[in-house]
């Protein structure tokens, strides 16, 4: 074979790989309403950046005639490419490629482009559409699913890692995507589940559609699993893009900054008049968070999942920044356990990945209950005020209403290192509410009262106006400044400015025991 006949050769196995399991596999997969793995790719990079790495891997096993069921790159497609100019390496499941199912070097070729991300720092998409171990190779793929969990847990917090799942993901293939930073699932295409409704069915004697136990919004609503639930796979991607930009590539660099063209010294007029007289009213506090940041651009995370708490990212004077809130139209914005595991897992990976976190607070406190207690709101609660104490990155809280008791120390105070905080004047720092204080701390002048409704409503409201505002711990310093609510944006960023450099190492250690 001279040159030319080479390169044909080589022409001709790289179109058979690039076919997956062929064009009747990819009409299946297209008549289902799914994209195929190499699509993809295309909607997930800058057009043309895509480089794949071992396309011509093939499986090694014999049995249950595999030998003749052999396909060039296997059921995965790996490489690297840019996304807005920055380098980021993705796996995509081929479901044409023998159901996407994970083989030994399906693995392989997951694990080294895994590694060549840690090892040149730089973020991690999984795309996920298997039906989980492949079958026919038996405990070498369970040992295979094993090496990518573990490529997920020592490289978490070093890389930012993102899961997309667009297809089926079962049994303990659920727990790569678990482990990763953020999971996406596009409804109707991407599912999850431990066991399919066959084994719940036999197991409980549950009768459920696969779409009610493990579609997209049932794992964005009900369990939290996913992040993301998007109705197609074009927008999916677009929001991964979108995500991608507010980080940094690893946790040795700072996010990137962008010139949003927003005045960092806007003022907004609005402000004044969204927190209502009535402290029992409710609010939307994404009205303040959106009046706040630039352009009013905030990416919400987790948006159905705990709705009485809000995370997501935005940029303040171009710079990109955590956003924490209680939302009060939810369970008065109360702090429950859903709300603890969502709030401090986003704490978490903001302080892996030096963006800021900006809080704002309107919390009654804790939900009381049998239902909290019994299911641990101790255990689940203590996460939050872990993940505040132990992060180092700049913290900086505004106290627009409510802060009581141990939920007000939890939201980024100054007894957990919090670096800048600021009330407005409607703000309300105190160990519990008017009502409950007034019941405790006068319950026996209210008892010998001749009228002791009329009494209670009177104390209530003299330990309102003596108590319930930010004087007292602005006196005490435990708040930096009672700030007028227009100017809460100029504020925001110049603390930020003024953080940037901050450098907090916390002492030696393993790795810190996080209640769990
Ligand atoms: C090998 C598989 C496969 C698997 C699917 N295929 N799953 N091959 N191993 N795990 C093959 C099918 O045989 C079929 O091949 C092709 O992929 C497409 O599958 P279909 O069933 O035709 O597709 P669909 O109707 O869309 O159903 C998709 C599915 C179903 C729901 C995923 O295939 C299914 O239930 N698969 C088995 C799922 C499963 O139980 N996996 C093990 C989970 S436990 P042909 O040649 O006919 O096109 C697990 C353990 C992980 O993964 C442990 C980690 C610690």
């Amino acid at each position: 074979m001279d040159i030319e006949q080479k390169l044909a050769q080589l022409n001709e196995l790289r179109e058979k790989a690039r076919q997956g399991g062929g064009a009747k596999r990819i009409e299946a997969q297209h008549s289902k309403g799914k994209l195929t793995a190499r699509e993809r790719l295309d909607l997930l990079f800058d057009p043309g950046s895509f480089e794949e790495v071992n396309p011509f891997v093939t499986h090694r096993c014999t049995d249950f005639g595999m030998a003749e069921q052999k396909f060039p790159g296997d059921s995965v497609i790996t490489g690297y490419g840019k996304v807005a100019g920055r380098l980021i390496f993705a796996f995509s499941q081929d479901f044409t490629v023998l159901g996407g199912s994970l083989s030994e070097v399906a693995s392989n070729k997951i694990c080294q482009v895994m590694d060549l991300a840690a090892t040149t720092g730089a973020p991690f998409v999984a795309i996920l559409d298997s039906g989980g171990a492949r079958i026919q190779e038996g405990a070498d793929s369970l040992k295979a699913y094993g090496e990518i969990f573990t490529r997920n847990t020592i490289y978490s917090g070093t890389i930012p890692q993102i899961s997309v799942i667009v297809g089926p993901t079962a049994g303990g293939a659920v727990y790569s995507p678990a482990i990763t930073d953020f999971v996406f699932m596009v409804r109707g295409v991407g599912q999850s589940y431990i066991t399919g409704p066959n084994v719940v069915k036999t197991v409980t004697g549950e009768e459920i559609s696969l779409e009610e136990l493990g579609g997209a919004m049932v794992n964005a609503t009900k369990s939290g699993n996913a992040h993301f639930a998007i109705d197609s796979e074009q927008e999916c991607f677009q929001l991964v893009r979108k995500l991608l930009s507010f980080l940094p590539q690893n946790y040795r660099e700072l996010p990137p900054d962008e010139d949003t063209s927003d005045d960092p010294n806007r003022t907004d007029e609005e402000l004044l008049h969204i927190v209502p007289d009535s402290p029992a009213k409710p609010y939307d506090m994404k009205h303040i968070i959106t009046r706040v940041v630039d352009n009013g651009d905030f990416l919400e995370v987790h948006h159905r999942f705990a709705r009485n708490f809000i995370v997501g990212f935005a940029r303040m004077g171009g710079q990109s920044a955590g956003i924490l809130a209680q939302q009060p139209l939810y369970l008065a914005g109360v702090l429950d356990i859903d709300a603890s595991d969502k709030a401090s897992r986003f704490v978490r990976f903001c302080d892996c990945f030096n963006i800021p976190l900006v809080t704002f607070v309107d919390v009654p406190g804790y939900m009381p209950g049998t239902d909290q207690e019994f299911r641990g709101i101790i255990r689940h609660g203590a996460k939050l005020l872990f993940a505040y104490a132990e992060a180092t990155v700049p913290k900086i809280s505004i106290i627009t209403r409510k802060a009581y008791g141990g939920a007000y120390v939890a939201m980024s105070s100054k007894g957990l290192r919090g670096d800048i905080c600021y009330a407005w004047p409607t703000a309300e720092i105190a160990v519990m509410g008017p009502e409950g204080a007034t019941n405790i701390v006068y319950r026996a002048e209210i008892a010998k009262s001749e009228k002791p409704e009329e009494t209670r409503e009177r104390l209530i409201q003299e330990y309102r106006d003596k108590f319930a505002s930010p004087y007292i711990a602005a006196a005490r310093g435990y708040i930096d400044d009672v700030i007028d609510p227009r100017e809460t944006r100029p504020k925001v960023i110049k603390a930020l400015e003024m953080l940037k450099n901050k450098k907090v190492t916390n002492p030696p250690k393993k790795h810190s025991n996080i209640p769990l």
